[in-house]
C-alpha cells in the first residue's frame, strides 16, 4: 500500500492523539498475569496491538475490542509456546514474566536487529535470570522455565532500557519477596503500565534516581484503566502544525507534563504552541532557527522525537546538529531527504555532551542539518515507524507529488493517519 501527497498545503484544525501504542502493547501483556478481565480504555486500533492481539491469543487470552475499549482475559494459559505467529513485533520477550510466574515455563522467539539498530536483549535476560529464570536459546527461541518460581532480587541495569525495565517488572510483580530496580527507564509509558499493575494488585513504588522497588504479591486480578495518550503521535503532529508560517495545528490530548523536553526545543527553534485545558496548539510567527538536540532516555529528548525534528531543522536557518545517543543507526531516513532537497550530513563522532556508549565505535549517530532548503516530494520506500513518519512530514512540506510505499510500517503505530490529516487539510490518498 501507498501514500500519494501532494505537498506545501496548509494544515490548520484539531488532531486527535489516540493512547500511546509503546503503552498498550505491555498492558496487554500485563492483562495475562491474571485470570480476570482487563478493560483498556482508549486502546487505538493500529497494527502493533492487532499484532500483540494475536500474541495474546495464541497463550490463551479471549481480546474482544469494540472502538477504543478492548477486553481481555485469560483464564488459562493455553500455550507456552509462542512459536506460530502470522506477523511478527518486539512484543513477545515481554511474555516471558506472566508465563514464568504463571505456568513456569515459556519459549518466545529470538528477534533480531533491525533498521535502526542491534537491538539486543542481553538486559531483559540478565534482570530476568537474577529473579531466578533459567534461560538458553537457540537461533530461533528463547526457552525459559522457573521450576522454582521467580524469586525477588536487586538489579541494576547497565542502561535504562525501557524495555527490559518492562520485562523485570512485569516478572517481578508474582514473584516471592522484594526486587529493587536500579537505573531503571521512567518514561510516562512505563509510569502508566505502573498504575495499570498497580490497580490490579501489585505492590510498586517509585524511588529516587531512577530506583524502582516491587514487593511480590500472590495473585493478581482484573483492573480497567485508561491508556495515556501517544506522545510520539503528539510530537509528530506537533512538527506538523510547525512546519510552515500560517499552520495551526491543535493536538488535542497532548500533555504538556509529558511533552517537557520537546516544548522546550520547540520554543529553541523559534515555533511557538499553546497550552489549552484538552491538549497543545502549535503554530510559527516566523522563521525558525537552527539548533542542537540530543536524544536521551526520559526525561530527555526522545528518540522517537529525532525524525519529525529533523525536518522543521530542514526548513531552519543555519546549521543544527543532532546527537542521538539511544539507538546507533538511526540516521538511515537522511538518505531520502537528501534526494527530496535536504542537506544532511551524518557522522560517527559524537557531536554532543551527552556520555554516549556509541563514541568511537564507528556508527553514524550523528547529524548535521543546514537549512532552510526547500524540499521536493519524491518516491520513497519507508524503513521504519519513526522513519516513516518523517517521510509523511516531509512529503506534506515538500513541494509536489510524493510516493510514500510500505506504509503498512506506518499502520502499525498510527491509527487512520490518512484520515486526520485530510481532516486538518493535507492532500493525502491512500493506493492499493
Ligand atoms: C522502546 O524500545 C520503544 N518500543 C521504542 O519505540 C523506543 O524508541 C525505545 O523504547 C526508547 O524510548 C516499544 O516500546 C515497543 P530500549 P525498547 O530497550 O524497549 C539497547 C517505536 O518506534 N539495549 O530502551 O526496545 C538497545 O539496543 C519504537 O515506537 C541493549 O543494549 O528500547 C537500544 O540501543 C522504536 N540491551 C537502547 O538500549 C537490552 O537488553 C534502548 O533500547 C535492551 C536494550
Amino acid at each position: 500500500m501507498r501514500f500519494i501527497i501532494n505537498g506545501g498545503k496548509p494544515l490548520r484544525g484539531t488532531i486527535e492523539v489516540k493512547g500511546s501504542k509503546n503503552a498498550t502493547t505491555k498492558m496487554m501483556i500485563a492483562s495475562l498475569l491474571t485470570d480476570e478481565e482487563c478493560v483498556l480504555e482508549n486502546f487505538p486500533s493500529i497494527g502493533d496491538t492487532e499484532i500483540t492481539k494475536e500474541l495474546c491469543e495464541h497463550i490463551g487470552a479471549t481480546v474482544t475490542i469494540d472502538g477504543s475499549t478492548a477486553r481481555l482475559c485469560t483464564p488459562n494459559i493455553k500455550s507456552h509456546r509462542v512459536t506460530q505467529l502470522t506477523r511478527r513485533n518486539r512484543i513477545p520477550i515481554l511474555a516471558l514474566g506472566p508465563l514464568l510466574n504463571r505456568v513456569g515455563k515459556a519459549e518466545v522467539p529470538v528477534l533480531g536487529g533491525d533498521k535502526i539498530g542491534a537491538r539486543p536483549v542481553d538486559i531483559h535476560l540478565d534482570g530476568l535470570k537474577q529473579l531466578g529464570a533459567e534461560i538458553t536459546h537457540d537461533d530461533k527461541f528463547f526457552y525459559a522455565s522457573a521450576p522454582n518460581g521467580l524469586t525477588g532480587a536487586t538489579i541494576t541495569l547497565r542502561y535504562p532500557s525501557v524495555g527490559a525495565t518492562e520485562n523485570i517488572i512485569l516478572a517481578s510483580v508474582l514473584a516471592k519477596g522484594r526486587t529493587v530496580i536500579h537505573n531503571a527507564a521512567v518514561e510516562p509509558e512505563i509510569m502508566d503500565i505502573i498504575l495499570l499493575l498497580q490497580k490490579m494488585g501489585a505492590i510498586i513504588g517509585l524511588g529516587s534516581d531512577r530506583t524502582i522497588y516491587i514487593e511480590g504479591v500472590k495473585k493478581m486480578h482484573g483492573a480497567r484503566h485508561r491508556i495515556l495518550p501517544d506522545r510520539n503521535e503528539a510530537v509528530s503532529f506537533a512538527c506538523l502544525g510547525l512546519a510552515f508560517p500560517g499552520n495551526e495545528v491543535t493536538v488535542k490530548n497532548a500533555v504538556q507534563k509529558d511533552l517537557i523536553t520537546f516544548l522546550n526545543a520547540v520554543r529553541k527553534i523559534g515555533g511557538e504552541y499553546r497550552i489549552e485545558d484538552d491538549g497543545i496548539t502549535f503554530f510559527r510567527k516566523d522563521g525558525l532557527v537552527a539548533s542542537e538536540v540530543e536524544t536521551d532516555t526520559h526525561p530527555g529528548f526522545m528518540t522517537d522525537w529525532q525524525q519529525p525534528f529533523l525536518i522543521l531543522l530542514t526548513q531552519a536557518v543555519g546549521t543544527s546538529v543532532i546527537h542521538e545517543t539511544v539507538y546507533e543507526d538511526r540516521f538511515g531516513y537522511a538518505e531520502e531527504l537528501r534526494a527530496m532537497g535536504a542537506n544532511i550530513a551524518v557522522f560517527s563522532k559524537c557531536l554532543g555532551e551527552l556520555p554516549c556508549r556509541y563514541n568511537g565505535q564507528g556508527h553514524p549517530h550523528s547529524a548535521i542539518v543546514s537549512g532552510p532548503t526547500p524540499l521536493t516530494g519524491i518516491t520513497l520506500k519507508v524503513r521504519d515507524l519513526r522513519a516513516g513518519m518523517a517521510h509523511m512530514i516531509a512529503a506534506l512540506v515538500a513541494e509536489g507529488e510524493s510516493t510514500i510505499e510500505g506504509i503498512e510500517e506506518i499502520d502499525r503505530g498510527y491509527e487512520d493517519l490518512d484520515t486526520r490529516l485530510r481532516a486538518i487539510g493535507a492532500d493525502i490518498r491512500r493506493v492499493d
